[in-house]
């Protein structure tokens, strides 16, 4: 397998998104997968301004001659991309938005129906799977549905699979690694086990996906933990001056 990992967490590789990922990647790796990375917040990607030039009046080629470019080569030089993006407000980062929004350069302005809808066709390969990493911060894997119906939509759109998704729902819990040791080694175990099982099978299967959104400690521990964290930060900054 041949990957590109495209990070929108603007937290980059301080966030819990990464986190999560390192794991995931170090099992895909040890199955013989060439990764390659792209931390979209040190790039410089202008958001697509709706004026179609990709379309007619340069085919295939932005207003905007950044960072995307270089990035639509690498993209169309393998067979799997997987979005990293936290859930931010139920759905991908800002970053990542951006980011999909000019893979439209991808496509030929035509429409065609097919058994899928009407969609337009794609001037270049893209990638055949795509796949999502994803965090968020509440208890329970509901948080990542409109998340998830967004990439199947994206998916049909740029006549690719999607191949699946690795969630971790409460992710702050994951750092209660005094507390829970070993269940937060299970979950790491897992993750690892997952990047494996997408390169030898093309998917993850269903219990691993579910080990690594297993939860660590109830929903009312992780509520108090976060509450409790953030009541300090309160009031380190209500000792601050104005
Ligand atoms: C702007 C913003 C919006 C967020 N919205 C949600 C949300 O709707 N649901 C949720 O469960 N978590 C939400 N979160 C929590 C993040 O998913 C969580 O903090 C995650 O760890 C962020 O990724 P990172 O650690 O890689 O930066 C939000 C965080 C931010 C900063």
């Amino acid at each position: 397998m041949k990957a590109i990992v495209i990070n929108a967490a603007p937290r980059m590789e301080a966030g819990n998104t990464q986190m999560i990922l390192t794991p995931f990647l170090v099992g895909m790796r040890h199955e013989g997968a060439k990764i390659d990375i792209a931390l979209l917040a040190r790039k410089e990607i202008n958001r697509c301004e709706g004026c179609f030039t990709c379309y007619a009046a340069t085919p295939g080629s932005c207003i905007h001659h950044d960072d995307m470019e270089a990035l639509i080569d690498r993209i169309r030089g393998v067979d799997t991309m997987i979005l990293a993006t936290p859930v931010y407000l139920d759905g991908m980062t800002s970053l990542a938005k951006i980011f999909v929004d000019r893979l439209v350069a991808f496509m030929d302005p035509h429409f065609v129906a097919d058994k899928v809808g009407v969609r337009h066709p794609l001037r270049w390969k893209f990638p055949e799977k795509l796949f999502l990493v994803s965090v968020c911060g509440y208890p329970g894997l509901h948080n990542f549905d409109p998340l998830l119906l967004h990439m199947k939509a994206i998916a049909k759109n740029l006549h690719t699979e999607f191949c699946g998704a690795l969630l971790r729902p409460g992710v702050y819990s994951l750092l209660l690694k005094k507390k829970y040791p070993d269940r937060i080694r299970e979950v790491m175990d897992a993750i690892r086990g997952a990047g494996e099982e997408l390169v030898r099978h093309g998917r993850v299967s269903a219990g691993t996906f579910d080990a690594v959104a297993s939860d660590i400690c109830s929903d009312r521990e992780l509520i108090d933990t976060a509450n409790a964290y953030w009541d300090r930060e309160l009031e380190k900054s209500a000792d601050q001056p104005a």
